[in-house]
């Protein structure tokens, strides 16, 4: 994952051509957007684009005079296309940032675009710790899995849970979830039984499921990345481990908002950890969910949906700071150090990692009103991602 893209030598070229313009003499700042609109993790695509088009409903499409104009491309999940939709957008549309990227090879493989245009590069969905360090010009609204599990961590070993077995989609979030958990639970003095991975495209988790029932720890934590939660926790319903005395954790990944009301009673009871609810309470998110739900009929804002929000709102804030001025370096130190109250709560830029920090809340699925909802309990505030903390 972390092979370097070399680029093409005459698309450099041309990046490096395109980028010889003023930046300052264009009316409009064009934003290309990079999703999976297509594919297994099309969720995130569609609740990502939702959010952006909500923001620019309700700040409008001017900033300090300019015109925002956001093109999207869908990427259908896969890097290569990713890559290729970075650069025509560098290179064709002269677009001052790209952003998007829905999953942690989606976003490595733009990196080298961003660096070698100078273009910033906002990761609104993929959350592997080291992504912001492939490129000094990525900046990240979303999340990272060492900032939402190490919580979860500490809640499971201050709750009477001594032995776990930890279960991730195996790649790079999933390793860093997997790291995080076991780092805090065994310094907590907790003890990890067993560490298993399954694959992530087309998981079959049945047999996972097995060995972590017979291994008989007091809790399972899970982490499947967004969309992928519905299918996991139908098999875990089926293994019949609550009826086991086996408790069900894990990041709040596999509760997404997007699907959770149709998962059943399995989930309920169940205890995550994560950077968004749609049930947080705050006046910000439940404007946020009343204006999402009212323009996008049946789909409830998940944790990916404020990743875009929010990493729309960071590009209009960076505008607002440069007046207008869309070159790439001068937006970049524009997004460094930003902070506002997002509808999941208080967030900021480092301005040394790009990297987001925000509160980190544990929450226990319930019933409320009919449907069901990850109801925050606790809160932990202003979490920096662990590993870029430690430097
Ligand atoms: C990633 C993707 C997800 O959908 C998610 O929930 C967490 C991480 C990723 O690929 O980085």
């Amino acid at each position: 994952m972390l092979r370097r893209h070399a680029l093409m030598g005459l698309a450099g070229a041309a990046l490096a051509f395109g980028f010889c313009g003023s930046a300052l003499a264009e009316d409009t700042v064009k934003i290309g957007l990079i999703l999976p609109m297509t594919g297994p993790s099309a969720s995130t695509g569609r609740e990502i684009e939702a959010a952006v088009k909500l923001y620019m409903q309700q700040n409008g499409d001017k900033v300090a005079g300019k015109k925002i104009e956001v093109i999207t491309r869908d990427d259908t999940g896969q890097a290569d296309i990713t890559k290729r939709l970075a650069q025509e957008l560098v290179v064709n549309d002269k677009v001052a940032v790209i952003a998007g990227f829905g999953l942690t090879p989606l976003a490595l493989a733009a990196g080298p675009i961003a660096t070698q245009a100078k273009v910033p590069a906002v990761i609104m969905a993929a959350g592997t710790s080291m992504i912001v360090d492939q490129s000094p010009f990525f900046v990240r609204t979303s999340f990272t899995l060492p900032q939402n599990t190490t919580p979860m961590a500490e809640w499971a070993a201050k709750n009477g849970i001594k032995k776990v077995v930890t279960l991730v989609s195996d790649y790079g979030p999933g390793i860093d979830a997997e790291k995080a958990f076991k780092d805090k639970f065994t310094a907590d003095g907790g003890q990890v039984l067993d560490s298993l991975r399954a694959p992530l495209r087309n998981p079959e988790f049945a047999p996972f499921l097995q060995k972590a029932k017979d291994l008989k720890p007091d809790a399972l934590f899970l982490f499947v990345p967004s969309g992928f939660g519905a299918s996991l926790m139908k098999q875990v319903s089926e293994r019949q481990f609550k009826e086991a005395g086996i408790q069900v954790i894990g990041t709040g990944d596999v509760l997404d908002d997007e699907q959770l009301n149709g998962m059943g009673d399995v989930v309920l009871g169940m205890i995550t950890s994560m950077n968004y609810s749609a049930a947080h309470d705050s006046p910000e998110n439940k404007k946020y969910v009343a204006d999402f739900e009212k323009a996008n009929p049946n789909m409830r804002p998940n944790f990916m949906s404020v990743g875009g929000y929010d990493g729309i709102g960071l590009i209009y804030k960076a505008l607002e700071k440069t007046g207008g001025d869309t070159t790439g370096t001068k937006l970049l130190d524009a997004m460094k150090g930003l902070s506002w109250t997002s509808p999941r709560g208080p967030i900021s830029i480092d301005p040394d990692t790009r990297d987001i920090v925000q509160n980190v809340y544990i929450r226990k699925a319930e019933k409320k009103d009919g449907q069901i909802y990850n109801i925050e309990f606790a809160t932990i505030p202003n979490v920096k991602d662990p590993l870029h903390g430690k430097k």
